[in-house]
């Protein structure tokens, strides 16, 4: 996820520009970059880091006059995060200059096809492969801007939000969609670009939001032309008057990070597993496990390091790779893990797993892991993060920045990478049948749209949530697959509630925890039909027999425990291993309602940090 912004009209671009970076901050803060047109060149200030240092070097390095101009803050997707990376992007020419948010998934090949061509890199982005194919459309056909945009643009995969203008005609930004966010603000013969609304509200309450697949030409003084970029048709746009203020742009329309961060999570997961999975040809390509792949595949044992959620995520990857891989794994606290004596061995395989790639005690984790001769892979979303450079290698989860401080996308991805790591490994392996792991991939792809499904009993949780928002305790139960679902649920509530809740595993109800149950106590059970259901029936039955109220989450069509809860919150049915994707989804919800309705600081819970970089 990135953030992109642009400006034509008759002010100075520059401001603009800048402050509408620092508004779309949040949608990555690894490098940021502005182009702008001073009358007779491109000048062009790029820096790893945040908009206030590009602003503090752009104002040594460039001229900022010009009224035309575009900008970028990155969330590194191709390529660490360094100067070169970051955009805007010249062609080779010098010509063009290109912003863009989105992954080309075929840019290597566009990019070889260049090379031979005779084209050349200075970055190791897809972005510079497109901005070189625009301009190599442009002269070999003879075309206008526009016209090579969409040549091009039909010759890729992926997703994009781009802007681009071309220094011999700076009269016209052409801009394009797919899959990415594009909106173009009309003002007063000025016209300006965001991914969200929040860099131009103050200019104009009238935007036009692109579609998907929909490309445009924004003229200074003339207007702007849509069309579509499969067929050149031209559309009618849609404009738009916006009735949001600018807190509520910078969060989608959503009251907190949080609540946009659960219902992007369909995207996150799609963006997690897409260009890595090929299910057609039932293909998983992941360049740190490919090239690593006989010392993962000789590994005698799997250790988890990781805390918090991440630590969840883990518990569920020791279920999928036992399960699947049949390699034994153990999962530990990375805090815990670095203060003792641990017995790590050479044929040991540690992965660390991390959103932000900064947490200190897994970061010493992994230091020690790696002292002791343990071969390290990482698990992070942050690129360029320092466990992600400290890893011997890794696979990054595709989420997006993570703004709320408790982790919600973060964890649903994390546990997409690592299923795509073990189908990958016992399809190598043969620990599973060629048919289950065509099946499994067809079904990993279908999860995001059980997940929208999912989020569609948002009101029903809400007034679950009514229902127990004062009470002073939860207890959470689940089995197998089911457990670390319901740690987490546990952890939500508590982190955000401050509610106090405890996950424990169903069967260890009657180990302890059933002497707290009284009619007092919601206890969320979660009874999907995978998950050892009629074992978690009979600790349903106990809970029942004590008067405890209960909240179950069920698979879609479930009879028995409907008749036995208090409240079911359905998903639909999935493979087992899949179901944590589900079942966390009306938890996190459960979570975030209950902490609104107490008035509490949903995405700045106290005592709390998102990244966590002391002991
Ligand atoms: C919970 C939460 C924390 C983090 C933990 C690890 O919602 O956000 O428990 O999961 O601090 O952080 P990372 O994953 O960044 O290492």
């Amino acid at each position: 996820m990135c953030g992109i912004v642009g400006y034509i009209g008759h002010r100075e671009a520059y401001p603009i520009v800048l402050k509408g970076l620092k508004r779309l901050e949040y949608r990555g803060y690894d490098s940021a970059g502005i182009a702008l047109y001073d009358g007779k060149d491109i000048k062009l200030s790029k820096t790893k880091g945040k908009v206030a240092d590009l602003e503090k070097r752009l104002l040594k390095e460039i001229p900022t006059k010009g009224t035309i101009g575009i900008g970028h803050t990155r969330w590194a997707t191709h390529g660490v995060p360094n100067d070169v990376n970051s955009h805007p992007h010249y062609s080779n020419s010098g010509n063009l200059v290109m912003i863009h948010n989105g992954i080309i998934e075929n840019y290597d090949a566009l990019r070889k096809e260049l090379i031979n061509r005779g084209y050349t890199f200075t970055s190791e982005t897809d972005t510079e492969v497109l901005v070189n194919l625009i301009e190599d459309v442009k002269t070999k056909e003879n075309v206008k801007l526009g016209k090579a945009v969409q040549i091009a643009l039909n010759q890729t995969i992926g997703a994009y939000a781009i802007a681009v203008f071309d220094k011999q005609k700076p009269d016209e930004i052409v801009v394009a969609r797919l899959g990415s966010p594009l909106a173009i603000g009309v003002g007063e013969d000025e016209f300006f670009i965001a991914s969200d609304a929040s860099p131009f509200i103050e200019y104009t309450n009238n935007a036009i939001y692109l579609e998907d697949g929909e490309m445009a030409v924004v003229r200074r003084n003339k207007g702007v032309k849509v069309r579509s970029i499969k067929d050149d048709k031209l559309v009618d746009p849609y404009l738009q008057e916006l009735q949001i203020n600018l807190e509520q742009i910078e969060k989608g329309g959503y009251d907190h990070f949080m609540l946009k961060e659960i219902y992007e999570q369909p995207n996150a997961i799609s963006d997690t597993y897409r260009g890595r999975m090929r299910v057609a040809e039932g293909i998983i390509k992941m360049a740190g496990i490919d090239d690593n792949l006989a010392k993962l595949l000789n590994a005698k044992r799997i250790i988890v390091i990781a805390c918090g959620t991440s630590w969840h995520a883990g518990l569920v990857a020791e279920y999928i790779f036992e399960e699947l891989v049949r390699i034994p794994v153990e999962v530990e606290y990375a805090s815990e893990f670095r203060y003792r004596n641990p017995v790590i061995h050479q044929d040991d395989v540690v992965i660390a797993i991390s959103q932000s790639g900064e947490t200190a005690d897994t970061m010493a984790a992994i230091k020690l892991a790696k002292e002791n001769g343990a071969f390290v892979f990482g698990v992070c979303n942050v690129v360029g993060s320092s466990i992600s450079r400290e890893t011997h290698a890794g696979a990054y989860t595709h989420a997006g920045p993570e703004i709320g401080v408790a982790s919600t996308k973060a964890f649903t991805t994390q546990i997409t990478v690592l299923s795509l790591i073990a189908l990958k490994l016992a399809e190598r392996k043969g620990t599973i049948s060629n048919s289950d792991f065509h099946y499994y991939l067809q079904e990993l792809e279908r999860i995001p749209e059980k997940v929208k499904k999912t989020l569609e009993s948002n009101d029903h949780i809400k007034f679950i949530a009514d229902t127990y928002k004062d009470a002073k305790n939860f207890l959470y139960l689940g089995r197998g697959y089911n457990f670390p679902v319901a740690l987490e649920g546990a952890l939500k509530l508590k982190e955000i509630s401050y509610i106090h809740a405890e996950g424990y595993p169903a069967a260890e109800m009657k180990h302890g925890p059933i002497a707290l149950i009284d009619e007092q106590m919601p206890v969320v059970v979660i009874a999907t039909k995978k998950g050892h259901y009629e074992k978690v029936v009979s600790n349903i039955q106990e809970i029942k027999s004590r008067k405890g109220k209960i909240i179950g989450i069920v698979t879609e069509g479930d009879v028995t425990v409907k008749e036995l809860a208090d409240h079911v919150i359905e998903i639909p049915e999935t493979e087992e291993f899949l179901t944590p994707l589900l079942a966390t989804i009306p938890l996190q919800l459960l979570s975030y309602h209950i902490a609104v309705m107490l008035d509490k600081n949903v995405d700045q819970p106290r005592n709390l940090a998102k990244s966590v970089t002391v002991e």
